[in-house]
């Protein structure tokens, strides 16, 4: 939810301050803007809708300076257009912000009073008036922004420039993330460090709470201080950057989804590298404090995606380790009164470990003294930073909104911990360990093959893309990868779609069949696949248009027992085990999906109103 970026260098800034925003623009793309100081003066540009617009504008009016901040917006408080874009400015100093001032009505009431005219619709405006008027008071820019801050309620990351100090930049994170990066040629800041990529050598991840001033002397060489949440000077620990400017790129792939689809069998791979002993065939990836023998009860939190990787966990969990496992979206768990039941672990799934739901629930858990452990794909994100114990995916990088790698390794790091618990449990023999995790590394490989069969994909897409409702159903591990791929159906096409367990079908949605409404069925060959096959029959009878992924059994099956004159196509994939086989047909509803987008014209990579790290409520 919008995306900031600032940058103190000794040449112009206006060019990396928009690349940087193209790799922010995930976050948001509702409106963007920079501004940069220019002779003791705040100059700004901004433009509404993609970034492409702001580009347009600069190339007809370019900006110097070599101070500058930028913004790309997912709106909250007023409408998408250039008044409401940030950075928010008047002749003092210029704002941009990530997240929400929650009081802003009522400081943006005081400050009428005093006479500060408002200029936009956004809670972002009262924190420039905040700040002039201490400016004007006397205070120095570091204790205007202390004393601004001490007004703020909500979750917030700011970086702000000042036309009198035009060598210092002021950023501060308060629940929305924020990373300072020293660079050989400048300094600078982000929300994530994929912005900052190639030109930050050093990452510092700021803490909660933290002020950081960031400054050029007049010999052009940099300086920071951070100053923490009690006001001290503070030292945070500075790593070396991993990331590099082709994460952040579409290689040759026409969109960010389809690169991050097709990443998958490396994705996976280097998630199982980091959880499991090739050699041995053994998964020691969880050896955190974690009893997993008296252990009676796992929670999972999360949202979206995430909740549907967690839904996937709980039948591995209860087969395999035998453990009881709750699954809740992180929004209704926060605002219910959950039984907390002593030694239970929670375990929070968040590919931008920012979410803010889940980060509420997380703290909710800390608060009831549960043990807590999170698996996010972000280093350093918030979750993974309040969590008692984390495990990383390896997806790297995920641009396009739609979760794609960073779902499967989710689900390949929930399949290891499964593995584990089982073991620790007593409950599976090391023979059984053994065969499981071999089931996990034959899977980047099984996924590369799905990957090969894309134009299937594509030409099944047609059946879909002129519809205006989908189905999708599953059984057993296969429920959520359909309620995923009607997610992702809707997420990229806009095309209104369901997931259904298959068994209900007829508890309700079966009203819905008829030859307009395309019903994708997943249906390995699996112990779930004649009842799975009698719900197919029942779409058919109807006069339903019935897409069906299943294995080389299945399509036997099939055609067997299915009349020849019903619009059916079977799409066969590799037979897996029906252990990893939820993460192998997460593969081609994803490729479905994205290939009914694309057949449509949308904006796969950035779908209408969606933005991809959910950083308010
Ligand atoms: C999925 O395609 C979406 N991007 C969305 O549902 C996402 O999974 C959800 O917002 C949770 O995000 P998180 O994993 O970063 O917490």
């Amino acid at each position: 939810m919008c995306g900031i970026i600032g940058i103190i260098s000794n040449t112009p800034v206006a060019e990396r301050l928009i690349t940087g925003l193209e790799r922010l623009e995930y976050r948001g793309y509702d409106s963007a803007g920079i501004a940069t100081v220019v002779n003791n003066e705040i100059e700004r540009r901004r433009a509404p809708g993609k970034l492409q617009t702001l580009k347009n504008l600069l190339a007809e009016q370019p900006l110097p300076g070599m101070v500058g901040i930028g913004h790309t917006r997912w709106a909250t408080h007023g409408a998408p257009n250039a008044e409401n874009a940030h950075p928010h400015a008047n002749e003092h100093v210029a704002v941009v912000h990530n997240g929400i001032i929650e009081n802003y009505a009522e400081i943006k009431n005081e400050l009428q009073t005093k006479g500060y005219t408002f200029s936009s619709e956004t809670d972002t405006e009262v924190i420039v008036h905040l700040l002039t008027d201490y400016l004007l008071k006397g205070l120095t820019p570091l204790e205007a922004v202390t004393q601004t801050l001490s007004h703020l309620h909500g979750a917030f990351a700011l970086a702000i420039v000042f036309a009198k100090h035009p060598n210092l930049m002021i950023a501060t994170r308060c629940g929305s993330p924020l990373v300072l990066g020293v660079g050989e040629y400048d300094i600078m800041l982000g929300s994530d460090a994929l912005a900052l990529a190639s030109w930050a050598q050093k990452l510092c991840y700021l803490e909660e709470g933290d002020v950081v001033s960031i400054s050029k002397n007049n010999n052009g060489d940099f300086d920071y201080q951070i100053i923490d949440s009690e006001g001290r000077s503070v030292e945070r620990p500075l790593r070396q950057s991993k990331i590099t400017a082709e994460a952040a790129s579409k290689g040759e792939y026409s969109h960010y989804m389809l690169k991050e689809i097709f990443e998958q069998p490396r994705a996976i791979g280097e998630t199982l590298q980091s959880a499991v002993d090739f050699e041995s065939k053994h998964i020691d990836c969880a050896n955190f404090d974690i009893n997993w023998q008296s252990l009676t009860r796992l929670t999972i939190i999360a949202c979206g995606t995430s909740y549907y990787a967690g839904m996937v966990a709980k039948y591995w969990f209860e087969k395999y380790a035998k453990l009881h496992v709750d699954v809740d979206i992180a929004s209704e768990f926060r605002y219910r009164e959950p039984i907390f039941c002593e030694g239970g672990l929670t375990l929070f799934l968040s590919q931008s470990g920012e979410t803010i739901d889940t980060l509420a629930a997380l703290n909710m858990a800390k608060e009831q003294k549960q043990q807590t452990l999170a698996i996010v794909n972000v280093t350093d994100s918030s979750i993974a930073r309040l969590s008692d114990n984390v495990l990383y995916t390896a997806a790297g990088p995920e641009i396009g909104v739609a979760s794609t790698k960073a779902f499967t390794t989710q689900l390949t790091l929930l399949a290891c911990l499964a593995i584990v618990a089982a073991s620790k449990r007593g409950k599976i023999t090391e023979e059984d360990h053994q065969r499981l995790t071999e089931e996990l590394i034959m899977l980047p490989g099984k996924i590369s093959k799905v990957l090969q069969q894309d134009q299937t994909f594509h030409k099944c897409a047609l059946t879909i893309s002129g519809a205006r409702d989908a189905l999708y159903l599953g059984r057993g591990t296969n429920y959520p990868i359909a309620l995923e791929g009607a997610l992702k159906l809707k997420e990229v096409s806009y095309i209104h779609a369901e997931g259904y367990p298959a068994g209900e079908l007829k508890h309700g949605p079966i009203a819905l069949i008829d030859s307009a409404v395309p019903v994708v069925v997943l249906a390995p060959h699996d112990a779930w696949f004649s009842k799975t096959l009698s719900n197919l029959q029942e779409v058919m009878a109807r006069g339903g248009q019935v897409i069906c992924f299943t294995d080389s059994k299945g399509e036997v099956e099939l055609k067997k027992q299915i009349s020849s004159s019903f619009h059916l196509q079977i799409i066969v994939l590799p037979t897996v085990p029906s252990f990893v086989a939820p993460i192998l047909y997460s593969i081609p509803v994803q490729l479905l999906a994205y290939y009914v987008a694309l057949q449509k014209g949308t904006d796969v990579d950035q779908p209408r109103n969606l933005a991809k790290s959910v950083t308010v409520e």
